[in-house]
C-alpha cells in the first residue's frame, strides 16, 4: 500500500484536531503557520483564538499599531513575527492576495516552508513544506536518515511526489506527518506503533535499537547571553517590552532593576541600552526624547 494511503489512514483515527485544520482561509493558515513557529501547539491553540477575535482579517490586521500587535502577542515569545504578520497584512491589502507559492515568497518574511505550508493548506496545491517535523519523517523514511539535516532537505524534496497522491485528500497528508512526528516519529521513534514502518529505511534499526540517540539531535541556535546573567537576552528583551507596555513609556534608565534583581547600575546599563537598541532597530521599540514606548 502507499505510504500516503497508510498515512491518511492512521490519520483519520488518530490526527488532531485543530481549529486551523477547518479553514482553507490563507489569513488564518497564515497566523496558525507563523504562531506554530518555535512555539507548542497547546499554546497556539490559546492564542489563535484570541488573535482572531482581535484581529479576524487582513485588513483589521493591517490597521493594528505595533503596540497593539506586540501586546496581543505576549507570552509567544519572538515578538518580531507579530510585527511581520501585520506587515505582510499590510501588503496583501495593498497588492491583493498572493496567488502562487512564488509570489507568496516575493513578500518579506515569507519563507519557502510558509510558502509552501499556505498554498498547501490554503490553495490545497500539491507541494510539501518541509520543517522539521517533516524532514524527521521523510528523511528516515525515504532515505534511512536517522537524524536527517536541513542540508538533506534537497534530496527529501526530490522523493515527494509518492507521498502526494493524485486521488485523494492529499493536502492532508501534511497535517498527517505533523501528527506522526510529535506522537510516534520522535527523536526517540516508537517504530512499533507506526503505520510506515514497514517500508520505512530507519525503522528495521531503530526497531533492533542499534542507532544512539543523541542527547540534542538539532544544535540550538547559540543564544546571546550577558556576562553572569542567567538567561539568554531573549528574556530580558520579554521582560523590557512588558515593563514598556504596561508603564506604557519609561525611561532608559530606569528600566535595569525593574527587569532584572540582580541589576547593577555600573555593569549592566551598557546592556540594557544595547538590548534597547536592537529593539528599536527591530522596531518593537520607538524612543521619544529619551522615553520609550511601544
Ligand atoms: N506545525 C506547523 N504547521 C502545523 C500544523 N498545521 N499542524 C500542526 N503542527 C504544525
Amino acid at each position: 500500500m502507499k505510504p500516503a494511503t497508510l498515512l491518511l489512514r492512521w490519520y483519520r483515527v488518530h490526527g488532531r484536531d485543530l481549529p486551523w485544520r477547518k479553514t482553507q482561509d490563507p489569513y488564518r493558515i497564515l497566523v496558525s503557520e507563523i504562531m506554530l513557529q518555535q512555539t507548542q501547539v497547546d499554546r497556539v491553540r490559546v492564542y489563535y483564538k484570541s488573535w482572531l477575535k482581535q484581529f479576524p482579517s487582513w485588513k483589521k490586521l493591517s490597521l493594528a499599531t505595533n503596540a497593539e500587535v506586540i501586546t496581543a502577542w505576549a507570552g509567544l515569545g519572538y515578538n518580531r513575527r507579530a510585527l511581520m504578520l501585520r506587515d505582510v497584512a499590510r501588503t496583501v491589502n495593498l497588492n491583493g492576495l498572493p496567488q502562487t507559492e512564488d509570489e507568496w515568497l516575493t513578500i518579506k518574511g515569507i519563507g519557502p516552508y510558509t510558502a509552501s505550508a499556505i498554498s498547501a493548506f490554503a490553495q490545497r496545491k500539491r507541494t510539501l513544506p518541509i520543517d522539521t517535523n517533516i524532514r524527521r519523517v521523510l528523511g528516515r523514511y525515504l532515505l534511512g536518515i536517522h537524524f536527517p539535516q536541513l542540508a538533506d532537505d534537497e534530496k527529501i524534496h526530490g522523493c515527494t511526489e509518492e507521498f502526494l497522491p493524485r486521488r485523494g485528500a492529499y493536502w492532508d497528508v501534511p497535517q498527517a506527518i505533523f501528527d506522526l512526528a510529535t506522537s510516534i516519529c520522535t527523536k526517540s521513534p516508537d517504530c512499533a506503533r507506526c503505520p510506515l514502518k514497514n517500508e520505512c529505511f530507519a525503522s528495521k534499526n531503530f526497531l533492533e535499537k542499534t542507532v544512539t540517540i543523541p542527547k540534542r539531535s538539532t544544535k540550538k541556535p547559540k543564544e546571546r547571553q550577558y556576562r553572569n546573567k542567567p538567561y539568554p537576552d531573549r528574556i530580558y528583551r520579554g521582560r523590557i517590552l512588558k515593563t514598556v507596555r504596561e508603564r506604557v513609556t519609561i525611561r532608559s534608565n530606569q528600566l535595569g532593576p525593574l527587569i532584572d534583581p540582580m541589576f547593577d547600575q555600573h555593569l549592566d546599563q551598557e546592556w540594557i541600552d544595547d538590548m534597547v537598541s536592537r529593539l528599536i532597530k527591530d522596531k518593537l521599540l520607538k524612543q521619544h526624547r529619551k522615553r520609550l514606548s511601544l
